[in-house]
This record gives C-alpha cells, sequence and structure tokens, in this order.
C-alpha cells in the first residue's frame, strides 16, 4: 500500500522504515527541510540502534523516499500517519498545534479517500477535534493508532509489538490498518532486528473507538511511570533504613501480577514522552472532572530525584563550588541520543549553578547535550571525564560503561568516588576496585541516609 508519514523525528522515521521494511510504499514527510537533506544523503539526523541500515536498504528498494511537501504524500497515499511532535504547553497541556497544523494541510489537498491516523500521543477527544478539518471533505476519516516505541528499542517494538491498538469509527478504517500491519501482526516478515528469530506468537491487534485508544497511550505511558515513581519512592526507604532496594525490586517483581520491568531505582525518568504525558494526563483527568492526584504524587516524586541526587553529592563532597566533578552519561536513557527532560542534564545544571567544573562524557548524545549545554566541557571519553575528578557521577546506563577498566578510571581520579545514579555497577566489584561508592537505595552498604525534601 501507498503509505504517507508526516515527521521524521524518533517515531515518524522508524514507522516509515518499518512500514516500508514489510513491504509498502512509503512517503516521509519532514517540514524541516534541513532534516529531509540530511536523509536524502544518506544519513540520519539522529541515533536509534539499526535504524540506519532499515532506512538504507527501503532506499535502495525503491520502497522509501523522504520529501518536505506534505502536497507530494498526500495525492499519492490513501493511508496518512501523523507523528509531529507534540510538546508541552507552559500550562502543562498538550501543545497540539503541529497536529493540528498537519491535519489542516491534509485537508486543504485531500482528493478522494484519505484515512488520516494520528500516531502521535494526543490527548482524549483529539480524533474528534481533528474530525471538524475535514468537514468539508466527508470521505476522510481519523483515526488513533498510538505509539508505544522506546527509543533505544524503538525498531524492535516496531517488528515485535506487545499489541498493536487502532482506533477507528468504522470497519473500513480497521481493515486498512489491519491490512497494513499483517506482516507484523502475523509475524512473517523476515526479521531485521534478531538474525534467528524463530516462529512467533501473533501480535495482538486491538481495535476500539477513538477516545479509547487515545486514552489506552496515555494510561500506559503513566502506569509505567508509576512504576519508576514507586520504586524510587521504596528507594528511599531502603536507604533510610538500611535495606537494598536492588534485592527488594528483583522479589517484588517475581511476582507475575507486578512484574520485574519498570522498577529500576535511580535519578527518575525523563524523554519526551513520561513527564509531558504525565502533565497531560492529569490536566485531562482535571478537564474531565477526575481527580489524578495519583499521578500528580508520581511527578512529584520524580521531581524530587534531581534534588536528593544534588544532596547525596554534596552530603559526599561538601561544597561543590571549584570542584571537578566528571559525569558518564547524558542521554535521558541508553540507546539514544535524546537529551530532552534527561534527568543527567538537570543533575548537571544545578551542579553547574553552584560553581561545579563539569566534564562530561556519553557514547552518542554529546552534540545534543552541547546544543543544551554549552557551557561545560566534554569529554572524549569514559576516561578522559575521570581524570582529576573529586567524583564521578554515573547517569546513564549505557552497556559501554559496564566494560571500563575500574583500576584505570580509580588512577586517574583525585579523590576515587563514585556516585551512581543509575546502581549500573555493584557496590562489591567498586569496593574491590578501591572505589568509595554511592548507589540509590543500597542502605546496607552503610551510608547514612539523605533528608528528604520535608525535612531537609
Ligand atoms: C513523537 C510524537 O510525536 C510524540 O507525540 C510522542 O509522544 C513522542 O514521540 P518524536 O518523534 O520524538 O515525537 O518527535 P521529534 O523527534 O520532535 O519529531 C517530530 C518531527 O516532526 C520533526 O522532525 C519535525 O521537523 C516534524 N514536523 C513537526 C513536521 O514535519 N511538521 C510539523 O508541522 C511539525
Ligand atoms: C516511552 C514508552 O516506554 C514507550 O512505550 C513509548 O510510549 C514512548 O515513551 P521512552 O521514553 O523512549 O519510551 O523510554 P522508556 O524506556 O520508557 O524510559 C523512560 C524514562 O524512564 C528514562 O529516563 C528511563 O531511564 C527511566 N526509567 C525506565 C527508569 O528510571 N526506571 C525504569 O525501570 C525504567
Amino acid at each position: 500500500m501507498n503509505v504517507a508519514v508526516v515527521g521524521a523525528g524518533y517515531v515518524g522515521l522508524i514507522t516509515a522504515a518499518g512500514l516500508a521494511e514489510i513491504g509498502h510504499r512509503v512517503i516521509c514527510v519532514d517540514d524541516d527541510t534541513r532534516k529531509v537533506e540530511v536523509l536524502i544523503s544518506g544519513r540520519l539526523p539522529l541515533y536509534e540502534p539499526i535504524l540506519e541500515d532499515l532506512v538504507k536498504r527501503n532506499r535502495q528498494a525503491k520502497r522509501l523516499e523522504f520529501v518536505s511537501r506534505i502536497e507530494d504524500a498526500v495525492e499519492k497515499c490513501p493511508v496518512i500517519f501523523i507523528c509531529v511532535g507534540t510538546p508541552s504547553l507552559e500550562d502543562g497541556e498538550t501543545d497540539l498545534s503541529s497536529v493540528e497544523g498537519v491535519a489542516r494541510k491534509i485537508a486543504e489537498c485531500a482528493r478522494g479517500y484519505h484515512l488520516v491516523v494520528e500516531k502521535s500521543t494526543v490527548p482524549v477527544q483529539t480524533g474528534r477535534r481533528l474530525q471538524k478539518y475535514f468537514k468539508s471533505r466527508l470521505q476522510c476519516e481519523v483515526a488513533s493508532n498510538p505509539e508505544f516505541l522506546s527509543e533505544g528499542s524503538g525498531v524492535e517494538d516496531f517488528f515485535h509489538p506487545d499489541r498493536i491498538v487502532v482506533g477507528v469509527d468504522s470497519e473500513k478504517a480497521a481493515g486498512l490498518l489491519k491490512e497494513i500491519y499483517q506482516p507484523v501482526i502475523q509475524q512473517s516478515f523476515a526479521c531485521p532486528v534478531h538474525a534467528s528469530c524463530g516462529k512467533r506468537a501473533e501480535a495482538p491487534f486491538i481495535v476500539t473507538d477513538v477516545n479509547s485508544a487515545e486514552l489506552i497511550k496515555h494510561a500506559s505511558n503513566s502506569f509505567l511511570a508509576m512504576k519508576i515513581s514507586f520504586i524510587n519512592m521504596i528507594a528511599d526507604l531502603c536507604e533510610a533504613v538500611g535495606a537494598d532496594v536492588e534485592k527488594v525490586a528483583e522479589a517484588v517483581g517475581m511476582d507475575k501480577r507486578i512484574g520485574d520491568r519498570f522498577l529500576k531505582p535511580g535519578v527518575g525518568f525523563g524523554g519526551s514522552c513520561f513527564p509531558k504525558d504525565l502533565q497531560a494526563f492529569v490536566r485531562i483527568g482535571r478537564k474531565a472532572g477526575c481527580d489524578f492526584g495519583l499521578l500528580r504524587e508520581v511527578e512529584k516524586i520524580n521531581h524530587q530525584r534531581i534534588d536528593l541526587f544534588v544532596k547525596k553529592i554534596k552530603r559526599e563532597l561538601g561544597e561543590v563550588s571549584g570542584k571537578r566533578i566528571g559525569v558518564w552519561g547524558l542521554a535521558f536513557k541508553p540507546g539514544t541520543d535524546d537529551v530532552r527532560t534527561s534527568p543527567s542534564l538537570a543533575v548537571i545544571r544545578e551542579l553547574v549553578a553552584e560553581g561545579a567544573l563539569i566534564r562530561a562524557y556519553d557514547p552518542e548524545a554529546i552534540e545534543k547535550a552541547r546544543a543544551e549545554l554549552p557551557g561545560i566541557e566534554y569529554g572524549r571519553d569514559a576516561y578522559a571525564v575521570a581524570e582529576n575528578a573529586e567524583a564521578l557521577l554515573a547517569l546513564t546506563e549505557w552497556e559501554d560503561f559496564q566494560h571500563l577498566d575500574l583500576a584505570k578510571v580509580r588512577q586517574v581520579m583525585a579523590r576515587p568516588l563514585v556516585i551512581d545514579g543509575r546502581n549500573m555497577f555493584s557496590p562489591a566489584r567498586m569496593a574491590e576496585h578501591g572505589f568509595e561508592y554511592v548507589g540509590i537505595g543500597r542502605g546496607v552498604t552503610g551510608h547514612l541516609p539523605v533528608p528528604g525534601p520535608k525535612n531537609a
């Protein structure tokens, strides 16, 4: 089928390349002409594992092309996925101006039937709102097909989803989306992610009304964020009473009703989704007369993570002013170059404001971090940022950091202190190498609790 994907960001690019890989002819549109030029030149404007090969292969096979004018895509494609950004407005509500702008443009150039599919995360009832642009284009329909693509494993998530959700108003729309996703539903493609994928179970294809599909997305992300804040709350208790949150999370997660994923304590969740989706969902609830106090608490716990971590640094170092501090990790999570709402950047900003001398390293995110934080130093590798540092902060759990020569790290540091905001190292291994090691919620390592915000 001819399919258009509007927006060549993390979600749009993965969607476009994935749909091309399963056999569709995809036109990916982005109004950022510089981005389109980069893509046409054969490079990617972002880092995401496997994606570069996927884009290259499908461009060569002439199943994927990039354009900057939406008109060029709409006239050829009956189905159009909207994957443009939906950031937060100042009051926390979702900024729908890009989504609405795209819908308006599609309506202007639509001839005949078009299925317009919201993939960007939008508040419930946005589909209904978009319908107004198609009032004079009665053949057009709006559907919802929320993305569940986690950065760093987005390509894997596209090909092996836990479920595909479509919110539709007609059988025709459901049929078209089912046809598009058929190879993924049946797991009948040559897997570009795993060399030997084996036969997998069919991916569940869930058909709902448009409102429910929109709501499923916010409910899923809010639930995951809730799990993270829950374990962070438990981590603080572990630290205060002398217990090991890693052991607690492991055993709690073994209960199949709970599950072991998204129970990693640390400096909190960031990225372009959880923080903004929570804010938006709380406001959606309020507008509908429902009190989402539970989610406000999830947000509050997450905000406190940065303060608590900075206090922990100051407990170890005293004043940070004039002290050299190394940072491992800038991206909001490993496997991406994305620094949007990155907890690492938030910690660095606090320390810089207090006069600390920061030198940071990340395997992929330095370029994007430099645009946000031009005033700090960036090291060429993980060892370079350890040199003469009085402390090292581990803030993104890249696999690379696990394989460092710790003896070498210790040797170059002014003081062998590692403060691990992601519990990526084992306290025993760090002690063996002669480090002073402080993790999150690892009260049994003998460190004093950091006072919580109430009694700070
Ligand atoms: C996506 C979704 O849009 C968001 O709703 C979801 O919650 C998270 O993932 P993402 O792909 O990460 O966002 O956004 P971004 O990397 O900013 O990409 C959006 C792209 O859309 C950009 O390349 C931008 O240039 C493009 N765009 C934006 C258009 O082509 N037209 C517009 O009118 C606006
Ligand atoms: C999220 C959703 O998971 C995905 O389905 C899609 O809806 C887009 O939004 P993403 O934001 O890319 O994906 O990353 P995710 O893996 O969910 O992590 C979000 C944040 O939570 C990161 O900062 C990560 O470090 C943090 N996190 C995650 C934890 O602190 N602990 C955990 O156990 C898991």
